[in-house]
């Protein structure tokens, strides 16, 4: 549904009634940060925006603007939770190569989240990936487990060495979700106390999957429909991503 000419409120209330017709609950709408109650079904942030937009009716969507959609949903109490930006319309090479890195970033991150291996080898070939490419990794928000809750432990930051950290074990459950800076990787709040936005006001982008660790390969619970199963899912978009 981006397209250009759309505002972010009237995107927000089609993701809220998608959640209706699936019978499922938002987990953003309602969440609780202090005092502060988050207002929308879906965080939609846009350009410079990072993370946690709230739908807005004056945010109107252009040619050449990126906008990332994080849903989480709640069904039978447990909650998923991912992400992706996506392009509106025709957006500059240097804005494709921000989406293909952060996207690729994330593919990175998922094939380490194995039984034995440590939190510190996601967080490491995540970093490694972004800050290769010559982008900045936001180190003020990080992954996490998810279940009951929409953050539980362990953190899984999108920085860190290998070898440190938690132990994974099968069957946890886990969002690795990297957010990509242009050039600062500083954010400061919005007046709306929910925003994140870059400093200085360069786009942001920010991929995320909610996955179990597995011993061989970790099943990704967040796959688009059409695909098979996760690893089906990863090799398919890894080819096509690598075209971008
Ligand atoms: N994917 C986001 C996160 O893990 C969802 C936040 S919901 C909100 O932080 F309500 F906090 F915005
Ligand atoms: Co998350």
């Amino acid at each position: 549904m981006v397209k250009p000419g759309m505002n972010t409120l009237e995107l927000d209330e089609e993701g809220g009634g998608l959640m209706k017709d699936f019978g499922v609950k938002s987990a953003c709408k309602g969440y609780r940060s202090g005092h502060r109650i988050f207002p929308s079904f879906t965080c939609l942030s846009v350009n410079d925006e990072v993370v946690h937009g709230i739908g807005v009716e004056n945010r109107i969507l252009k040619e050449g603007d990126i906008i990332s959609v994080d849903v989480c949903i709640r069904e039978d109490g447990m909650i998923g939770d991912n992400c992706r930006t996506i392009a509106v319309g025709t957006v500059s090479p240097e804005i494709e190569k921000l989406l293909k890195v952060t996207e690729e970033s994330l593919y990175a991150g998922i094939s380490q989240a194995l039984h034995k291996n440590r939190v510190g080898d996601v967080s490491e070939a995540v970093q490694d990936h972004i800050e290769s490419s010559g982008f900045a990794v936001i180190t003020n928000f990080v992954g996490h487990g998810v279940g009951r809750s929409l953050h539980e432990d362990p953190q899984i930051p999108n920085f860190g060495k290998s070898g440190t950290g938690p132990k994974f074990r099968k069957g946890m459950a886990i969002c690795i979700e990297p957010m990509v800076n242009m050039r600062s990787s500083q954010i400061r709040m919005a007046k709306d106390g929910w925003t994140a936005m870059a400093v200085d006001g360069m786009p942001s982008a920010h991929f995320e999957h909610t996955l179990l660790v597995d011993d061989e390969y970790p099943e990704i619970l967040t796959i688009p429909d059409g695909y098979e199963n996760a690893e089906d899912f990863l090799s398919q978009r890894t080819k096509q991503v690598a075209k971008l």
